[in-house]
């Protein structure tokens, strides 16, 4: 399966992703483009170092549609079936999700459906929550919305502040992210509503 993963800064998770596919962890893949919406995103010279093909496509003042409309035309042309948001900071429009019709995944650094939106972890925080973690999902029209795929749980300490339970959150991210995306590319999941459960045996 051919994976597009769209960036806009660090691109930590992006790289967990490229290594379990090279690894062949995510067995039958190749992640056949990374996007940025951010000619300056970090994680452009890190998927390049990995030989994966890198593009810049910057929203500039057009509307959202037209900006989508270019991703989506690359993402196409190299036949990308799962698309992976990977701190990647645009809502996608309705014309992006129904492009992709259940092939767009995100992770978030918070148990959604609590703390959506920016600065989750200082939500977290500021909330006074003993526990929180991150999930991936699907991609619906809205934010931070669709059906959740996995999460995991990470404790909230006494002496966090939102960059260090970022930074613990952020170690659990990446195994969460790859094992959830190697279960869809190898069929193991299927969606009832809105509940992602494992494919039973007699459904085929
Ligand atoms: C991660 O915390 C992810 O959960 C959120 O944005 C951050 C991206 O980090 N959506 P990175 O660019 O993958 O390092």
């Amino acid at each position: 399966m051919k994976i597009g993963i769209l960036i806009s800064g660090r691109g930590s998770n992006m790289l967990a992703i490229v290594k379990a596919v090279q690894s062949g962890f995510i067995s039958g893949s190749e992640v056949a483009a990374v996007i940025s919406d951010k000619a300056s995103a970090e994680g452009l010279i890190k998927a390049k170092e990995r030989g994966i093909k890198t593009l810049a496509i910057a929203k500039n003042k057009r509307p959202r549609e037209e900006h989508d409309a270019e991703i989506i035309c690359e993402l196409k042309k190299r036949n990308v079936e799962l698309v992976c948001l990977a701190g990647y900071m645009r809502l996608l429009s309705p014309e992006f999700i129904r492009a992709f019709p259940n092939r767009i995944l995100n992770i978030h650094p918070s148990l959604l459906p609590s703390f959506k939106g920016l600065d989750a972890q200082q939500q977290a925080i500021d909330y006074g929550v003993k526990v929180s973690g991150c999930t991936v999902h699907f991609v619906d029209e809205d934010l931070d919305h669709g059906a959740i795929i996995a999460q995991k749980t990470v404790e909230v300490l006494d002496k966090d502040t939102a960059g260090s339970l970022a930074a613990r959150i952020l170690e659990y991210e990446h195994a969460l992210y790859t094992h959830a995306i190697k279960k869809i590319v190898e069929g193991e999941i299927e969606i009832r509503g809105r509940r992602v459960i494992a494919k039973q045996p007699n459904d085929g």
